[in-house]
C-alpha cells in the first residue's frame, strides 16, 4: 500500500438537526473538523431527497470549513456550477451518473474545485482507474446511497484496498456509509484516509464528543497500519 494522506473525518449533515444547522456545524468545527460532507439527493439517482443549492449557500455563510459536496444526482454536469457558486469547495459525482466522466472532471477543474468520483457498492474499482489522473478523491460508497444510518458493507472495502495500491498520497480515498467507532479502524486498515460520518456523529446528542472519539479511533488504526511488520 502507498503512503496515505493524513486522516480526515468529514461530518455528513444528513442526520443533523436541520433546524439548528449552524449550531451543529459549530459543534464539529470546535471539535476540530476541517471538512463538512454535504449529501445532495435528487429523488432520481437515489430514492430520496435531501437539500439543494440554497441550503449549501446558507451553510457556506455560516462556516469556513471545506464543503465536500457529494452529488447523488442524475445530471451532475448540469447542476455542478450552481453548487460551486453556492460555495462548494469539492464536488464528487457518481461514475454511474455520467457517460462523459473525463469531460465532467475537466468541467469541475475549470470551475476551480477539487474533483471527486464516487462508486456505488456494485461498481468495481476498475470503473474509475482510467480517470484517476483527473481526480483528487475517490469516494467508495460503503452503503447504497440515499439514506443515513445504514450498516457498512464490508465487502466494499476490498475496492479501497485495490485503489490504495494505485493511488498516491496526493489523492484521497473516502469511505461513505456506516462509519462509526467500530468500523472506522477497519476502513483505515483497508487504506481509507477520509471517513464520512453522519449518524455516528449527529444521532447521539453530542456531535463534538462523537467526532473526537472517531478521530482517536481512526488515528489509532493508522498508527497500527504504519507500524513495520
Ligand atoms: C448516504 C450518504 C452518506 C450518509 C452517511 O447516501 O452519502 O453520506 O449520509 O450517513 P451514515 O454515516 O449515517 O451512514
Ligand atoms: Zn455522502
Amino acid at each position: 500500500m502507498n503512503t496515505r494522506p493524513p486522516i480526515l473525518i468529514a461530518p455528513s449533515l444528513l442526520n443533523a438537526d436541520f433546524g439548528q444547522l449552524a449550531r451543529e456545524i459549530a459543534a464539529v468545527e470546535a471539535a476540530g473538523a476541517e471538512w463538512l460532507h454535504l449529501d445532495i439527493m435528487d429523488g432520481h439517482f437515489v430514492p430520496n431527497l435531501s437539500f439543494g443549492v440554497p441550503v449549501v449557500s446558507c451553510i457556506d455563510e455560516c462556516t469556513d470549513l471545506f464543503l465536500d459536496t457529494h452529488l447523488m444526482i442524475a445530471d451532475p454536469a448540469k447542476f455542478a456550477p450552481a453548487f460551486v457558486e453556492a460555495g462548494a469547495d469539492g464536488i464528487t459525482f457518481h461514475i454511474e451518473a455520467t457517460r462523459e466522466p473525463r469531460e465532467l472532471c475537466r468541467q469541475l477543474r475549470d470551475l476551480g474545485v477539487q474533483v471527486g468520483v464516487a462508486l456505488n457498492p456494485s461498481t468495481p474499482a476498475e470503473a474509475v482507474l482510467d480517470i484517476l489522473p483527473l481526480v483528487d478523491l475517490v469516494l467508495v460508497m460503503t452503503v447504497w446511497p440515499g439514506f443515513g444510518g445504514q450498516s457498512l458493507i464490508a465487502d466494499c472495502l476490498k475496492k479501497v484496498e485495490t485503489l490504495a495500491a494505485q493511488m498516491p498520497a496526493t489523492q484521497r480515498i473516502q469511505v461513505d456509509g456506516g462509519v462509526n467507532i467500530d468500523t472506522a479502524p477497519v476502513a483505515v486498515a483497508a487504506g481509507a484516509d477520509t471517513l464520512v460520518a453522519g449518524s455516528a456523529l449527529f444521532s447521539g446528542g453530542d456531535p463534538a464528543a462523537a467526532f473526537s472519539d472517531l478521530v482517536q479511533r481512526a488515528a489509532a488504526a493508522r498508527v497500527l497500519q504504519e507500524r513495520p511488520a
